[in-house]
């Protein structure tokens, strides 16, 4: 393929797959406007663990929907895999979606008269996939998160831990490029929580997907790549390399706040 013609643009540091530019998102509620994101530019490379970090309300769930096509921002343009997302039709953008994108939520939703294995197969069936061929692959991704045995259960009798590994695996069925969570580990114990992060580190380094995680917990950042900060509106990008110094400055702000606190 002549590389000319593909918009992606190649960096020293790997190829970029997602790119915002001068994206902002207004809303506007009743006579109030809230601007979570203000002039947002960035771009993500392929195969990286990235996460949106920001307290509640900041705007990491309206980032995530930005990137992925479900809210489109009030000014800017998102390239993801080459695509420009809000310039493509409904069908076309239904499509990269079910193709592209595996995605976990804090909270799953679950068809409730289905077992697990016909819950994970589901979305296999939109992508064109006959019955046995849906079930063979959903059963390898059961047992890809070590949830093999569980095929013939119903989700919503089971555990959070477990409902959240069987998402993981719903999302990893059809091996998309990307795996995307929003606060995938917020309900979770942290023994359940550490087992999701696993499975998306082993998503991002065995099977080079990447990955977008919105979580507002400190503890997984050391694990980014690209650490997107959201506050105030402001959103930053920080490599690797300048994550711990970022997460010093974040845990000494947070000690002042709770400094002051326990002097009240
Ligand atoms: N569809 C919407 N309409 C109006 N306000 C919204 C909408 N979605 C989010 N917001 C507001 O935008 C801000 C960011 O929300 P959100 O992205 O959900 O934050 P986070 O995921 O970081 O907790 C909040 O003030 C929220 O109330
Ligand atoms: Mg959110």
């Amino acid at each position: 393929m002549d590389a000319s013609a593909s918009p992606s643009q190649a960096s020293p540091r790997g190829r970029i797959i997602v790119k915002a530019t001068n994206v902002t998102q207004q809303f506007v509620v009743g006579d109030e406007t809230v601007t979570p994101i203000k002039d947002a530019n960035f771009e993500l490379l392929e195969s990286s663990f990235n996460i949106i970090y920001g307290p509640s309300g900041s705007g990491k769930s309206t980032l995530l929907n930005i990137l992925t096509g479900l809210q489109r921002p009030t000014t800017g343009t998102v390239l993801f895999d080459d695509r420009e997302v809000y310039k493509l039709s409904s069908d076309e953008l239904a499509f990269f979606r079910a193709t592209r994108l595996g995605i976990v939520y804090q909270s799953n939703y679950w068809v409730q008269s289905l077992n697990v294995l016909e819950n994970v197969s589901l979305p296999l069936y939109f992508l064109g996939y006959s019955r046995a061929r849906a079930s063979e692959v959903a059963q390898f991704a059961l047992e890809e998160v070590e949830m093999g045995g569980y095929a013939n259960k119903y989700p919503t009798l089971l555990s959070g831990g477990e409902q959240q590994r069987i998402a993981m695996a719903r999302a990893l069925a059809s091996s998309p490029l990307f795996i995307i969570a929003d606060e995938p580990t917020g309900s979770l114990d942290s023994a359940n929580g550490d087992k999701i992060m696993g499975l998306l580190q082993r998503a991002q380094k065995e099977n080079n997907r990447t990955i977008i995680l919105v979580t507002h917990n400190m503890e997984f950042l050391p694990l980014a790549d690209h650490l997107i900060h959201i506050q105030d509106g402001q959103v930053e990008v920080l490599q690797h390399e300048s994550i711990k110094k970022a997460t010093d400055e974040l845990l000494a702000q947070m000690q002042q706040r709770l400094n002051r606190y326990n002097r009240q």
